[in-house]
């Protein structure tokens, strides 16, 4: 299976940042790695990320959507817009849409069958907190959250799966190999063959080749260092050298 490297901008990026990025990240990376390179832009920098990204093969996509199309949603983003506007990817379920704005797996679901519908590939985001890996649930927090978040998804319809440990995400904290190979191989037993299963968490170009080497680890999802046209790049590169 490819690599693939995908950018979380999270709420960071103007328009006009964003356009600026894109640009430099067209000319910087060659077709054939634009092919295995997405990013996730704020809603409203999408439009322009959309427009930088006509005729190139990078792809984008959004970092949250609504599972209704439309309706009575008051500050709620459509997958439906996103798909007009060109998006072949959307997140669902990361670890700050659950922990901060409190989105329940059935939302999760609805979302999926909601973006499943549209063909726009969801990214299903699962991981445990600190606690519960203390308390040895691991296992099952992400083994449910992956099975409850695709239980409405279409048999035969495209979705991806990153694996984030709470814990790991913005603090430079990595999981270590061995938490990443354990969790990817259940999160890969449950899923079946042919699914990308990304790592996320503090991924960085220092840590990301040991990373890529991992069985069934099929990319990162990337946050802060995913920032940074040079940065970006150079994880996807040494990621892909490694293996
Ligand atoms: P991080 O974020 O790379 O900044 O830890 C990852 C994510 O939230 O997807």
């Amino acid at each position: 299976m490819a690599l693939y490297c995908a950018g979380n901008w999270k709420l960071n990026k103007s328009p006009k940042e964003a356009a600026e990025f894109i640009q430099s990240l067209k000319s910087a990376a060659t077709a054939a790695e634009q092919a295995n390179l997405v990013v996730f832009p704020p809603a409203l920098s999408a439009y322009a990320v959309a427009a930088e990204l006509k005729g190139s093969a990078i792809g984008w996509g959004g970092q949250n959507c609504h599972s209704d199309v439309k309706g009575a949603f008051t500050g709620e983003n459509s997958p439906q817009v996103f798909k007009e506007m060109g998006a072949s990817y959307c997140l669902v379920g990361h670890s700050e849409r659950r922990h901060v704005f409190k989105e329940t797996d059935e939302m999760m679901a609805k979302k999926v069958k909601a973006l499943q519908a549209l063909d726009i590939i969801p990214v299903l985001c699962v991981g445990e907190t600190q606690d519960e890996r203390f308390n040895n649930r691991t296992q099952e927090v992400i083994e449910g959250q992956t099975r409850k978040g695709l239980s409405l998804a279409e048999p035969g319809k495209p979705f991806w799966l990153a694996y984030e440990p709470v814990w790991a995400i913005g603090t430079g904290q990595v999981a270590t190999p061995e938490q990443v190979e354990d969790a990817h191989a259940l999160l890969r037993r449950v899923v079946g063959d042919g699914v990308p299963i990304l790592y996320g968490g503090s991924v960085k170009s220092e840590n990301s080749a040991t990373l890529a080497k991992l069985n069934n680890v099929n990319g990162f999802l990337i946050g802060g260092a995913s920032l940074v046209v040079d940065e970006f790049l150079k994880i996807y590169r040494t990621s892909q050298e490694a293996r």
